[in-house]
Parts: C-alpha cells; sequence; structure tokens
C-alpha cells in the first residue's frame, strides 16, 4: 500500500544504472497483472542502451525528454495476435495494467518512473514500430522510463492531494 500512496511520476534522475535484479523485479510486475481471458497480449522491449533512449525520446515528442536522462526505458506493446478475438481493444487495457505494475514495483524499490504516453498518437506508435523493428501485430503501447530520483526526497513520504471527489457510492 505504501508504494501506491508514495508513487509520483518522477522526470530527473541519477546517472546511476540500475541493477540487474531490479530490472528483473520491474518486468515481474509486468507480467503478472490480469489480461483479458489469460490472453498475456503483451510484450516488452526493456532498453538501457543510452543511444536507444535517446532514440526513443526523439519519436515520442517533446513529453519524453525524461527518457533522455532514464536508467531504463521499457516499450509495452500489445501483441494483437493474441488479444481476445472477440473484443481485441482489450489489448490497451492490459498493456496499461502492466505498465502501473511496473511503476508500482519501482517504486517500491525507491525507483522514481513517469509513463509516457505512446498509443494512441499513431504518429509516436509507427514511430517506435519502426524504431525497434517490431513485426505486424506489435503495437506500441506506452513508455515507461526509469532511474533512480535526483531528489532524494521523491518518493519518500505518502501523498495526501487524493481526489476523493470522484468517487460515488452506490450511485452517480
Ligand atoms: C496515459 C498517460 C500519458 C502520460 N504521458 C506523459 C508524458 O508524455 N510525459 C510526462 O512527463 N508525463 C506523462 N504522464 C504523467 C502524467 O503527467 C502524471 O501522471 C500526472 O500529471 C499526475 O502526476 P503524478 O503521476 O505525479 O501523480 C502520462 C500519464 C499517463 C497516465
Amino acid at each position: 500500500m505504501s508504494a501506491i500512496f508514495k508513487r509520483k511520476s518522477v522526470r530527473r534522475y541519477l546517472d546511476k544504472p540500475l541493477k540487474k535484479e531490479e530490472i528483473d523485479i520491474i518486468m515481474k510486475a509486468a507480467v503478472s497483472g490480469p489480461t483479458c481471458v489469460n490472453s498475456k497480449d503483451w510484450s516488452f522491449i526493456v532498453v538501457t542502451d543510452k543511444k536507444m533512449l535517446n532514440k526513443m525520446a526523439d519519436l515520442n515528442g517533446k513529453p519524453a525528454e525524461p527518457l533522455r536522462g532514464a536508467a531504463l526505458g521499457v516499450l509495452i506493446c500489445g501483441d494483437y495476435d493474441k488479444a481476445f478475438m472477440y473484443a481485441k481493444d482489450y489489448w490497451v487495457v492490459d498493456g496499461a495494467i502492466a505498465g502501473e505494475n511496473m511503476i508500482i514495483a519501482a517504486t517500491e524499490l525507491g525507483i522514481g518512473s513517469v509513463w509516457l504516453g505512446t498509443w494512441p498518437q499513431m504518429d509516436r506508435v509507427e514511430a517506435q514500430k519502426k524504431l525497434f523493428n517490431l513485426p505486424d501485430n506489435q503495437i506500441p503501447h506506452s513508455i515507461i522510463a526509469f532511474g533512480y530520483p535526483e531528489d532524494p526526497n521523491d518518493l519518500k513520504e505518502e501523498r495526501n492531494d487524493y481526489d476523493m471527489s470522484a468517487i460515488h457510492y452506490n450511485n452517480w
């Protein structure tokens, strides 16, 4: 619970690689999420290469700048071939769940992260697809940038800015 409540977007990172064990935990969290009819209709490209992180940033719009200083970037893709045949669009839900799981796992490890929107901005989708030579059935969904927070106070305290007004009980 504490990781959920401490989480916030962290966009500036120390110039320090993540440990392999930490990356493994983050990726295990990704594939631990539920998927529609257990389709596991995702795939992930785990990027630690600085040149590739910069190329991903080049192709994902100005808001993707945090990737340039990140220790890790993960491109979440939807696997359209594996998606639930009667309602393929669930691939988007499944990718989002995997992404949030990664973020919560990273927070628990003291690793900062920020979600970088890709799908449904199709220019970004096509550009990432080309960069990674993805097969046709793979659809870039989102990128998440990770790194140890530059600000040592980040992720230390639970937040208190919850918007409870969005919650309705039993009816609108
Ligand atoms: C679908 C989605 C796309 C996002 N895209 C970006 C982005 O491109 N660049 C960025 O810096 N933050 C991005 N964010 C992070 C949001 O700006 C952030 O979650 C929001 O401002 C709330 O702040 P918090 O995460 O600290 O609670 C994105 C978040 C989501 C869920």
